[in-house]
């Protein structure tokens, strides 16, 4: 249970700006022992130290999701990512649409900048995906079938990874290949799926392990999160996947769980979550929080959103944090100014979202502040 913190003014440096962000809602929002206040008041965190350094102080790892076109145009934004992020996530740009301009070709120009860039700024670099169904290049479809199908993926893996052997933490080896329902063991029907059959995952984690034998190999999906029934049965699915896999020795070390979650109270239910991650931990395999982000798509409200994301960010990291196998958090961008929920679950009063850490203006939010405390009263874990 998260111990409430008492507000404590010290420097007026960014510690004075948690409590100031914290005193300013205070300050508009007072009314004598407002619910609110108290509220606020849980966001509350000591010092001005960046995220990343409060969760290396418990042996884990902050950092988000960015695009080259941003980091390479922003340079207000890229100082402030290297200030708060201790990994860099590609968001794009290590996908095969941007890396397969051809089937003969792969253009790593934006990726290797990216890998520059962490390096330079002492971060970790992290693969987003090696297999999935969605941003795959124009050609695609015309050129692989069941006949090449093997080789072509099998070439792809070991070129991209070998390409960053030994300077990247992880890979998405296979992301989204289960959804709830639709056939026995809940496999996707993706172009993988239709031309390799079952064993692709299979492959792909083998192919992968053999072209980097350090990265820690992970296998990502999202939807995992909430108490729902359609949730109980992809967790129950990805499980499957995960036992089916060690059982035959394949090389998988992690699980993803992507978690980009709703603020209007859809609900967890607490109990089962961490059921799901101590069942995942008890198949000897590593937990990453890979693409935090909160949804207002439903949040009519508008006047306390900000206290309504942070306690979300709160009450989700808190329980996640608990369980000693979740190593990595990693929100899907920093700032409210590049997210791809703009486009994809804009609020329905169309006012600007606000689902990341920093503000458009890169300013820190009650989020930031609820994912520092989040980390600064997680359990410490041993750093492998
Ligand atoms: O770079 C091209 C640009 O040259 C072109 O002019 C423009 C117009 O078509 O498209 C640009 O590519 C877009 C790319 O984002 C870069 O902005 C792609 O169309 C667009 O599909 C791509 O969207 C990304 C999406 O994955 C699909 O790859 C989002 O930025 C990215 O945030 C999103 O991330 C996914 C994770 O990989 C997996 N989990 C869910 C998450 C959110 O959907």
């Amino acid at each position: 249970m998260i111990k409430r913190r008492t507000l404590i003014v010290s420097s007026l440096g960014a510690a004075g700006a948690g409590v100031a962000i914290a005193n300013h809602y205070l300050n508009r929002h007072q009314a004598p022992e407002q619910p609110q206040k108290r509220g606020i008041a849980r966001f509350a965190v000591t010092g001005d130290t960046p995220l990343r350094e409060r969760a290396a102080d418990k042996g884990l790892i902050y950092g988000a999701a960015a695009q080259h076109q941003v980091l390479t145009t922003n340079v207000e934004f890229a100082q402030r990512f290297a200030q708060e992020c201790a990994m860099l996530v590609p968001a794009n740009e290590l996908k095969w649409q941007a890396l397969r301009p051809t089937p003969e070709r792969f253009d790593f120009s934006r990726s290797d900048w990216m890998a520059n860039f962490a390096q330079r700024h002492n971060m970790l670099l992290r693969g987003h995906t090696l297999v999935w169904h969605r941003a795959l290049p124009k050609w695609f479809e015309e050129t692989v079938d069941r006949t090449n199908a093997a080789k072509v993926l099998t070439e792809h893996i070991n070129t991209v990874v070998q390409h960053y052997a030994g300077n990247i933490h992880s890979w998405d080896v296979v992301n989204e290949a289960i959804v709830p329902n639709k056939t026995k063991d809940g496999l996707r029907q993706t172009p993988w799926l239709r031309l390799l059959g079952v064993d692709y995952i299979e492959m792909a984690f083998r192919t992968a392990a053999a072209a980097d034998p350090q990265a820690l190999l992970v296998y990502n999906d999202n939807n995992l999160e909430y108490d729902n029934a359609k949730t109980a049965v992809k967790r129950t699915q990805v499980l499957k996947l995960l036992e089916r896999l060690k059982s035959r020795g394949v090389p998988v070390h992690a699980l993803g769980i992507q978690s980009h979650i709703g603020a209007s109270p859809q609900g967890f239910n607490a109990k089962k979550l961490r059921d799901f991650l101590k069942e995942v931990a008890s198949l000897d395999l590593k937990i990453l929080i890979t693409e935090m982000d909160v949804l207002e798509k439903n949040l009519l409200e508008a006047n306390n959103r900000d206290a309504i994301i942070a306690g979300v960010y709160q009450d989700y990291l808190s329980l996640v944090l608990d369980e000693p196998a979740v190593n990595t958090v990693i929100t899907w961008g920093l700032s409210d100014r590049y997210t791809w929920l703009t486009n994809f679950a804009p609020r329905q009063d169309g006012a600007p979202i606000r689902p990341l850490p920093l503000d458009a203006q890169l300013e820190r939010k009650l989020a930031w502040n609820a994912i520092a405390s989040a980390f600064d009263q997680a359990p410490p874990r041993q750093v492998k």
